[in-house]
């Protein structure tokens, strides 16, 4: 049974596809995190599961209440914002005492709670943003690019977040082009480019699609380079050495093709990369490493 269920999604506006064909599923007690540059359709995938938007064709199906924070949500500037969560309260119909809690959950301290929204920062805002989309505590939560705005201390306080509402049995969809940081909490992570999801599985998944790097140490980094490409592998050239995505080639079959055409091998060692270096090489890879 997922709580969130999207299939074939399209969504074209007049000149842009925005999604082209998107499906995923996100399970009760799951992250799921999406990755995406400016413009890949994360808001547009969000905006649709939460009713605001429809598709052009394919279907999303959320299974229960859902709590969203989609770009910068509305609030009344003059009032505080735990009155701007109470009118929420009695616009959804829940009891007042939803807000102090969901402030609480967002570490929105007593008295900022109280200053008028006007008055806020950017992470203020982030966070009561995020608040909103906790009220009443819905068991599917969207978040569109939650740590915007927030300092390094308030992301790792929104980790907690996400993480407890993970461990209540909530499904989180959550976007970021912060690869980083979605790698830290997210148990399944979808690429999306272009409208496209090329990529889906769990950070290890991810990382193991990508194929080890190494740095091979050469006399002649041009023949190096030649026979990289040959075996139809992306090098990338350095002064004295390259940088080799092996994919599903041996780091030997490599080395002896070397040898073969007569480079000197001096050094051959693998290079510990960021899921986020990763990610980029499927994002421009077009999308053929789905
Ligand atoms: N109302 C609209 N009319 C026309 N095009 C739109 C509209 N909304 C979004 N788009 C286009 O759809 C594509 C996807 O936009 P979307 O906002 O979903 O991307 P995103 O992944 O959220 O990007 P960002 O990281 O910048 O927030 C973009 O090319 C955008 O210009
Ligand atoms: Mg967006």
């Amino acid at each position: 049974m997922r709580s969130i269920e999207v299939r074939s999604l399209v969504k074209r506006y007049r000149s842009v596809t925005a999604l082209d064909g998107v499906s995923l599923e996100v399970a009760p007690g799951e992250i799921y995190g999406l990755v995406g540059h400016n413009g890949a359709g994360k808001t547009t995938l969000m905006r649709i599961l939460t009713g605001l938007i429809a598709p052009t064709s394919g279907t999303a199906a959320v299974r229960g209440t859902v709590g969203s924070l989609i770009e910068s949500p509305a609030f009344y500037p003059s009032m505080s914002g735990l009155v701007n969560l109470q009118v929420l309260c009695d616009y959804w119909g829940l009891p007042q005492i939803e807000a102090g809690r969901a402030l609480e959950v967002v570490g929105l301290s007593g008295r900022d709670q109280k200053r008028a929204f006007r008055q806020y920062s950017l992470g203020m805002k982030q966070r009561l943003g995020v608040a909103a989309a906790l009220l009443g505590q819905p068991p599917i939560v969207v978040l569109d690019e939650p740590t915007n705005g927030l300092d390094p201390q308030s992301v790792v306080d929104m980790r907690r977040v996400l993480r407890d509402l993970r461990a209540a049995g909530c499904a989180v969809l959550l976007s970021s082009h912060l690869l980083a940081e979605v790698e830290q909490v997210a148990d399944r992570v979808g690429v999306l480019a272009k409208g496209r999801l090329v990529a889906e599985g769990t950070v290890g998944d991810l990382r193991a699609r990508g194929g080890a790097v190494v740095e091979v140490g050469v006399n002649d980094v041009d023949a190096a380079v030649a026979v990289a490409r040959r075996l139809k592998l992306v090098a990338e050239p350095g002064e004295r050495a390259l940088r080799v995505r092996l994919g599903r080639v041996p780091a030997h079959e490599l080395n002896a093709a070397l040898v073969a055409a007569g480079v000197e091998v001096a050094l051959l060692r693998p290079v510990t990369e960021s899921l986020e270096d990763a990610f980029l090489d499927i994002m421009t890879d077009g999308g053929k490493a789905a």
